[in-house]
């Protein structure tokens, strides 16, 4: 039976906010360094990393809750254990979620867009959750970001270029022409079928 899952969720309902996750305990696969997609919904993206490389460590952070467990359970019947999804909200829970671990990339892949004025402090890209990311990046660690929406990619790489501890890899204020990674998200599936742009920013952790 196809999963049903609602479309959005308001990031700041009070229920949302106080999910209170544990931190993440065990390591999730062999490799150390963590693979997080932010915004997961069906991992398709990570789900075709970890078919490509089972050794690594793949963990999606997702706030519809169904989601979540539909791809714990997934991943299960998969045999692929190095994938995980976790229930968390992204802008509240990612330091104490990730406390200890070490991340090699960090992908947000087609974030919500939240084209009201008033619904655009529900985006996920903000200087504060850019610092967090460069702060639990290991050296030399990416982030990822990729978008349909230009009023949403502009935004997002005017915060990423004003980030202390980043380094645009395709020059400064450059996007990129291409995914270079060998997955592509469900979303981006979608988009790429209507022969959409694709606004892609790739950034690395410098010293
Ligand atoms: C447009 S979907 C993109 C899904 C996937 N990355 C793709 O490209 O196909 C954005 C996802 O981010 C999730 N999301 C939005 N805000 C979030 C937050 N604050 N914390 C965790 N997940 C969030 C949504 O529930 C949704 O599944």
């Amino acid at each position: 039976m196809p999963l049903r899952v609602r479309h959005h969720v308001n990031p700041f309902h009070l229920r949302l906010l106080d999910i209170a996750p544990e931190r993440l305990a065990a390591p999730v696969g062999r490799d150390a360094e963590l693979q997080v997609e932010l915004g997961c919904a069906d991992a398709q993206f990570l789900f075709q990393l970890a078919r490509r490389d089972p050794l690594g460590s793949y963990v999606g952070v997702e706030i519809r809750k169904a989601l979540v467990e539909d791809v714990n359970h997934r991943a299960n019947v998969e045999g692929l254990p190095h994938l995980r999804a976790l229930f968390a909200h992204i802008n509240v829970d990612l330091p104490r979620l990730f406390a200890g671990h070490r991340i090699r990339r960090f992908f947000i892949n087609f974030p919500d867009p939240w084209f009201k004025r008033a619904h655009q402090n529900r985006r996920i890209v903000n200087p504060e959750l850019a610092a967090q990311l460069v702060s639990l990046l290991v050296p030399g660690g990416e982030v990822f970001f990729q978008s349909d929406v230009w009023e949403l990619a502009l935004p997002a790489m005017e915060v990423f270029e004003n980030t202390r501890g980043l380094a645009n890899t395709a020059g400064e204020w450059s996007f990129l022409k291409y995914n270079p990674y060998p997955a592509v998200s469900l979303r981006e599936e979608r988009v790429t079928e209507r022969q959409l742009p694709v606004w892609r920013i790739l950034y690395r952790r410098v010293a």
